[in-house]
């Protein structure tokens, strides 16, 4: 006998029966599709995702995003149950630096601050110092001293910071595919085809897309920036999945996307039924051992320190 279909509403009913179930609070990057946006109790950054994980009293945290923003989860939240509905969901830039690659690289550089952006995997933060996200990573690397500053692992991320604060930074050679896509000359199109438009884009694009835009902020920080912008339309440069909140909490405004292939797919692998599935068998759980956690944490809270 066939399976029976099972529509969206079916799914979420489930989702919103279990969540109680399980005291489980569901929280969602602003990439993920639209339909787990509208059911995740928060839709937002690296760091207001992290700031939240670290404070909730759910008993269970289901996250609907990459597998390093749910290890975030656990670092800062070592007494919940961390689930992540889309197991093999992972960010290409965390596995472009191994914790070898980092001790190896801060023995060639001694006496250097490392900085550790949130897209590293678990035991690469247990080597930071202390580590950023797109919203802070100027606060952060601005916080620091003189001394020489190791940036992992993306290399945009870090020009980016280098030419806001004026420090000294020697980048890892990683960067996001997704935001790789974007060039220059897709930017100079659609502010062609837009010309009252403001562009947005995030702090992983390369270098001379950001010096094209009005603004380089993170996913959060657009949102803000659009909410108390008089203009009415952007030009918007990251995943294209933000596109969907920033048209539902402004629906005066007109937003195009800088390009039509700014897709990460592993952004799109969670859908409801992987949430109902999750909070039904809380699968899959993410574990930190404690060795690598406790450095990862402190290198975390010296960040939310900062911010
Ligand atoms: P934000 O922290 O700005 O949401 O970015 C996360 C990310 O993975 C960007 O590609
Ligand atoms: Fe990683 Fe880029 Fe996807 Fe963000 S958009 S999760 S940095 S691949």
């Amino acid at each position: 006998m066939p399976e029976e279909f099972k529509d969206d509403a079916y799914y979420i009913e489930k989702i919103n029966q279990l969540r109680k179930e399980r005291n489980a609070v569901i929280l969602a990057h602003n990439y993920q599709r639209p339909e787990i946006q509208d059911i995740a109790d928060l839709a937002g950054d690296s760091l207001d995702l992290s700031r939240r994980a670290a404070k909730t009293d759910a008993d269970v945290v289901v996250f609907c995003g990459v597998r390093f923003m749910a290890e975030t989860a656990a670092i800062v939240s070592p007494q919940k149950k961390v689930l992540l509905p889309a197991k093999e969901a992972d960010c290409p830039m965390v596995r472009a630096v191994s914790r070898q690659a980092v001790i190896e690289m801060k023995r060639q550089h001694p006496g250097a601050t490392t900085v550790c952006y949130v897209n590293t995997s678990a035991e690469v933060k247990a080597e930071a110092d202390i580590c950023c996200t797109s919203a802070n990573v100027v606060k952060v690397v601005a916080s620091l001293g003189d001394e020489e500053i190791l940036f992992i692992p993306d290399k945009h991320l870090g020009a980016y910071a280098a030419h806001k604060t004026g420090k000294n930074i020697c980048s890892w050679d990683g960067f996001c595919p997704t935001h790789f896509l974007l060039s220059p000359e897709d930017v100079k199109h659609q502010m062609e085809k837009y010309p009252e438009a403001e562009v947005l884009v995030h702090p992983e694009c390369r270098f001379e897309v950001i010096e094209l835009a009005h603004q380089a902020l993170s996913t959060n920080g657009m949102v803000t920036y659009v909410k108390e912008s008089s203009a009415k339309e952007f030009i918007i440069g990251t995943e294209n999945g933000l596109i969907y909140r920033l048209a539902k909490e402004n629906p005066d405004k007109k937003f195009y996307p800088a390009s039509e292939s700014m897709i990460c797919p592993n952004m799109k692998l969670t859908t409801l039924e992987r949430v109902a599935h999750s909070l039904e068998t809380m699968e899959y759980e993410i574990v930190i051992p404690d060795e690598v956690r406790q450095p990862a944490q402190e290198a975390l809270n010296r960040m939310l320190a900062v911010t």
